[in-house]
């Protein structure tokens, strides 16, 4: 997969880029990550790259010509294109699912007040990564980047991902590590029995519970299978049941 980031500050992408799983990602060739320099575009002799608002107002605006420019230079009939925006379509795991299945995006980061409006007729889609303003676009690339390139083959070990929150439309089960007691926290006595079906067993009810508890929008709209609903039927008719899993005194 190729990806390409138009930004007006290229510096921000250094850490980000060399560093763990992207950065691996990079030399295993499972993805291509280039990040372009919009100023680089801009034709006076003084790299503007932006104006104040037609109308009056605070701040300035990304003009047309410069991220044109440097849009139509680097796309191609395959590139998808993206504009970083508060006002675009919030980004979740379903949406990272569905972009890791390109073949290259472009995303254009916005600085200052935003973007020129008729860029918006360059671009495929407008994507938010929350409702709040942030300075500039990079860190949401940065945010749609992290989690589009852990979905790619060969990116991470496929079953660490199976579990994780929201990729079967839950949160995940608590997790532990070494050691087993630390300062008398001992870790549920389940995960040291050894017995792998009632470990599945603990994992998928918490996993029911937590999300029903911390995101209920999300339970509500869960599509149960078969074996959860077994299960929450069990712990519904005894709540114990919960304890007498996670104690793993099976016989
Ligand atoms: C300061 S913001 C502009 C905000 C704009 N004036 C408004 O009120 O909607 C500058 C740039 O940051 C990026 N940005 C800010 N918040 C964002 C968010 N929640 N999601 C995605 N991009 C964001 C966009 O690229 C935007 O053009």
């Amino acid at each position: 997969m190729k990806i390409k980031v138009l930004t007006l500050f290229k510096e921000m992408y250094e850490g980000f880029l060399s560093t763990s799983i992207i950065h691996r990602a990079i030399e295993n060739d499972v993805v291509d990550i280039e990040v372009l320099d919009i100023r680089e575009y801009a034709l006076d002799k003084f790299k503007h790259v932006d104006d104040k608002p037609f109308g009056g107002g605070a701040g300035m605006v990304l003009k047309c010509q410069p991220v044109l420019d440097c849009l139509n230079a680097n796309r191609n009939e395959n590139s998808h294109v993206i504009l970083t925006s508060p006002r675009g379509k919030q980004f979740t795991q379903e949406k990272a699912h569905a972009l890791s299945k390109l073949d290259e995006i472009i995303i254009l980061c916005g600085h200052y007040e935003g973007m020129d409006e008729r860029i918006n007729n360059y671009v495929d889609e407008e994507i938010s990564i929350g409702d709040y303003v942030l300075t500039g676009g990079e860190l949401p690339s940065m945010v749609m980047i992290d989690a589009i390139v852990r979905l790619l083959d060969g990116a991470i070990n496929e079953a660490s991902r199976e579990d994780e929150s929201y990729e079967q439309g839950l949160l995940e089960y608590p997790q532990y590590t070494q050691p087993a007691n630390y300062e008398g926290m001992i870790v549920p006595p389940i995960l040291v029995s050894g017995n792998h079906a009632k470990i599945k067993e603990w994992r998928m009810l918490k996993s029911l519970l937590l999300t029903k508890e911390k995101r209920p929008d999300l339970y509500e709209s869960h599509v149960f299978s078969e074996e959860e609903l077994k299960l929450l039927k069990k712990y519904e008719e005894d709540p114990s049941y919960l304890e007498y899993l996670e104690k793993g005194e099976f016989k």
